[in-house]
């Protein structure tokens, strides 16, 4: 989730105005920046990993002359945040430049084709493609121009993009095209500005036009040229008129970044489809050959593991050992050993518990595993293979997206463990994917469905004083997460057991009116003792809120409230759907309660101390 900013003006520098638009977009990420612009028919480059301010610090990203640009600010997905990988990346003559926002799925591939016709590549990034591919073009037809030559490239990408392209053939426009990855259009006085999102130009202009998947556009300093890259035809559309302050915008018009999170997450969860093949292949590798493995987290994180071990159990007959990082030394620190993997999970790459037993199992000679959103920290910096989640920044404190996203690579990595082994059927493993496939639509269902009747719920019962979350099986982790939000959230306390575990002490607290929540798919062999331990608890008072199938009768009847996802979901992947109206839950109940769900007291993004 990087930051693309274009600019061409009638006068003046344009780069000056690319700082600043990238410095409003550095939220989208901010391991590396670079600036292109076009002067007197040259191409001049700056970049280089680091901050915004660290890196205009040391080159003065404010000085370059020519009156068009185009910038990024990075947030790595292929390649490390090294100067290298950093945009704007060019083609063999350094004519030709690109940035980009979003997953090139087919690089490997056209990276080897083109390698294979001798174009020298020096990044490790999949955007690096796209100006050697522009370049080929060119050559292989010398009469088309620039435009042409884009329109050809795009055409043999697949995967997400927002990109921007400038070039010293054409110095007086530039070129950007959409497909999955946001791209807006800013109308200025005099100016136009290609963006990721409208906060990067409105302090310059509140003249938007939105662009659709499969749109290119022709920028010059007063026009604005919209096409369709399927046959050409040209779109009309009125520019709107956007009454955002630039706090708003940030949130994209949302009241807080966690909610806008949350909306956020069929998009990313369309990235993650993307995680890259060659990485789950060599993890499942690691994973087939270990001895024993331990899952190794803390908190939401934590919660992933927990799933995944169900998954891994259950579809590639691996038992692993999820731990909470910080009890991780002391349970098994003398243990472990050089046969032992241990994979650890970490949103930040930085939490101290998951380091120190990531340091601690290293000592020990084990091999250590990554699965985090932040290439360049230091958990990928300390393991053997890692993988990215591809969430792009999360800001509010509370993980939401960083979570499905996690669910969704440990579900990707369970199902290749499985191919490997040919332990599940082709069809069930045909079926599983395709269910996979399908998140990004269910969950947006279930935001759109559902968010109101969240919205009452949480109204409903504002003044709970506590709240039980329970589920079976792989959703003992969804009731862990459901209420692990809840408290940090809304400050609510909450209790979070296996079901089958309730009768076994927890229940004594049950009393008329005390609010329970059941998560209950449909799939699986859990379905017919939920509906035992749902009864256990209707017959003491409780009052039930499920989240059910739709079209599960039964459970509904027994329901106080309840809240539907859609049919059809395996049981393996139903975290990932369930959980959506559990985080729901808590950012309508901290709403209720006048409390600002994205700086929860207490509480950091990443807690680098033991
Ligand atoms: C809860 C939350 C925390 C983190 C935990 C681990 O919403 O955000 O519980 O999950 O601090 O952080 P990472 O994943 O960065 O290691």
């Amino acid at each position: 989730m990087c930051g693309i900013f274009g600019c061409i003006t009638m006068n003046g520098n344009a780069s000056p105005i690319i700082h600043a638009s990238l410095k409003r977009l550095e939220y989208r990420g901010y391991d590396s920046v670079g600036i292109a612009t076009i002067n007197n028919g040259e191409v001049a480059i700056k970049k280089d990993q680091g901050k915004i301010d660290e890196v205009h610090e040391l080159i003065n990203l404010d000085d370059m002359q020519g009156n068009v640009g185009i910038g990024h600010t990075r947030w790595a997905t292929h390649g490390a945040p090294l100067k290298e990988n950093a945009h704007p990346h060019v083609d063999c003559t350094g004519q030709i430049v690109v940035v980009h926002n979003g997953i090139i799925e087919n690089y490997t591939e056209l990276k080897t084709e083109l390698e294979n016709q001798n174009h020298k590549f020096v990044s490790k990034t999949d955007t690096e493609v796209i100006p050697h591919l522009i370049e080929e073009t060119l050559k292989k037809n010398p009469t088309s121009n620039v435009t042409e030559a884009v329109v050809e490239t795009i055409k043999r990408l697949s995967g997400s993009y927002a990109l921007a392209v400038i070039s010293s053939k054409e110095p007086n426009k530039i070129i950007c095209a959409r497909s999955e990855s946001p791209l807006v259009i800013g109308i200025g006085e005099d100016a136009t500005y290609c963006a990721s999102d409208l906060t990067a130009f409105l302090p310059m202009t509140n003249k938007a036009v939105m662009i659709n998947d499969g749109e290119l556009v022709t920028l010059t300093p007063n026009n604005v040229e919209i096409r369709r890259i399927q046959d050409g035809a040209e779109v009309t559309r009125a520019p709107t008129t956007i009454s955002w302050t630039p706090e708003m915008a940030v949130k994209q018009g949302y009241p807080h970044f966690m909610i806008k999170e949350i909306h956020e997450q069929p998009g990313i969860l369309r990235n993650t489809l993307r995680a890259q093949e060659h990485y789950l292949d060599l993890l499942s590798t690691f994973l087939d050959r270990a001895t024993e493995v331990f899952f190794v987290a803390c908190g939401t994180s934590y919660h992933a593991c927990l799933a995944a071990s169900y998954m891994f159990s259950k579809l590639a007959f691996l038992p692993t050992y999820p731990v909470y990082a910080s009890e991780f030394v002391e349970q098994h620190g003398k243990s472990v050993n050089i046969d032992s993997t241990i994979l650890a999970v970490s949103q930040s790459g930085e939490t101290a518990d998951t380091l120190g037993a990531v340091t601690c199992s290293q000592q020990r000679a084990a091999t250590i595993l990554g699965l985090t959103n932040t290439v360049g920290s230091t958990l990928t910096r300390v393991s053997r293979v890692y993988i990215g989640q591809q969430s792009g920044p999360e800001i509010g404190v509370a993980a939401t997206k960083t979570f499905t996203s996690q669910l969704s690579v440990l579900a990707q990595l369970a199902l290749k463990l499985s191919t490997k082994r040919g332990k599940v059927s082709q069809d069930e493993m045909d079926y599983l994917a395709d269910r996979l496939e399908a998140l990004p639509e269910t969950v947006q269902e279930i935001i759109l469905k559902q968010e109101e009747n969240v919205k009452k719920l949480a109204h409903k019962y504002k003044d709970a004083k506590i709240f039980f979350f329970l589920g079976r099986g792989i959703n003992t982790a969804t009731a862990y997460e459901g209420r692990l939000k809840l408290m940090e959230i809304a400050y609510v306390p909450a209790i979070a057991f296996p079901a089958g575990e309730s009768k076994h002490g927890p229940i004594s607290l049950i009393e008329p009116g005390f609010p329970v929540v059941f998560i209950c798919p449909r799939d699986g062999q859990t379905h017919k003792t939920l509906v035992g331990n749902i009864q256990e608890m209707k017959a003491r008072g409780a009052s039930i809120i499920s989240i059910i199938e739709e079209g599960d009768e039964e459970i509904k009847s027994m329901s106080d409230d309840y809240i539907e996802v859609p049919k059809g979901i395996p049981e393996v992947l139903s975290p990932i759907p369930f959980v959506i109206p559990l985080q729901l839950l808590a950012y309508y109940m901290a709403v209720e309660k006048g409390l600002n769900p994205d700086t929860p007291r207490n509480l950091a993004k990443s807690v680098t101390v033991k």
